[in-house]
């Protein structure tokens, strides 16, 4: 395993499939730290749109990336995030960043930096992460593999219900399809459609796969 001896639970899926709300149930039932890699991509997409470069420059971008100090680490069990000592908090769901976080996230260089971050977190502890190539890209190896999915309709429910614009499509779109580490189905993931189950039948539904799988501290 990466990183040693610690364990990474890997859930990946689309945008609003339910994967923050997984993972942070089974954060809380193994004790593994929750990660949520999203919010990386998401802080640095805020930090772009508030330093006024051209979104479209991939170069200004690119030296952006290298003129900025993204922290991640973590504090009494859960993770943290600062961008140059400021917390962004709320505003990374903002709408604006919603808009703007694909396109940010193909850049092959913001990927490079942000996935040694995510790698780092392996050895400080046990964690669950979630993202889009975290079981295909960032930790390959780890036999703990979840792709979390629901209809297009169902997602574009939970989305609304929660506030603020997000254009789903466009995003899984983007995610989908850039050259990349694009989201896709790892062969060894264990695959859920949460379209019609509520939140504790899909973390039961983990927890017997992580089981099945071997690990011991479920
Ligand atoms: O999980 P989320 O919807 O908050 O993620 C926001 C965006 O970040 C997503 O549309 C694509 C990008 N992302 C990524 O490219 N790779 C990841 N591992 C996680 C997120």
């Amino acid at each position: 395993m990466q990183g040693g001896k610690n364990n990474v639970i890997a859930i990946d899926g689309p945008a609003a499939s339910g994967k923050s709300s997984v993972s942070s149930k089974i954060s809380d039932k193994t004790g593994y730290l929750h990660v949520n890699s999203g919010l990386m991509y998401r802080a640095f997409t805020w930090s772009i749109l508030r330093s006024g470069i051209d979104l479209n420059n991939s170069d200004s971008v690119v030296g952006h990336l290298h003129s900025i100090n993204i922290e991640c680490g973590q504090i009494d069990g859960n993770s943290t995030l600062t961008v140059d000592g400021l917390d962004p908090g709320i505003e990374l769901k903002s709408s604006e960043v919603n808009a703007n976080v694909s396109l940010i996230s193909a850049i092959e260089e913001v990927r490079t930096l942000l996935v040694s971050k995510q790698r780092d977190y392996l050895n400080i502890s046990n964690i669950v992460m979630e993202g889009r190539d975290i079981g295909s890209v960032v930790f390959p190896e780890t036999p703990y593999k979840f792709y979390i999915d629901a209809s297009a309709e169902v997602r574009a429910k939970r989305r609304m219900a929660e506030g603020g614009l997000d254009d789903l499509k466009k995003r899984d779109k983007i995610d989908a399809s850039r050259k990349i580490s694009p989201l896709i189905i790892p062969d060894d993931a264990f695959v859920i459609d949460t379209s019609k189950m509520n939140l504790e039948q899909v973390v039961l539904e983990v927890l017997n796969e992580l089981k099945a799988r071997g690990l011991v501290t479920v």
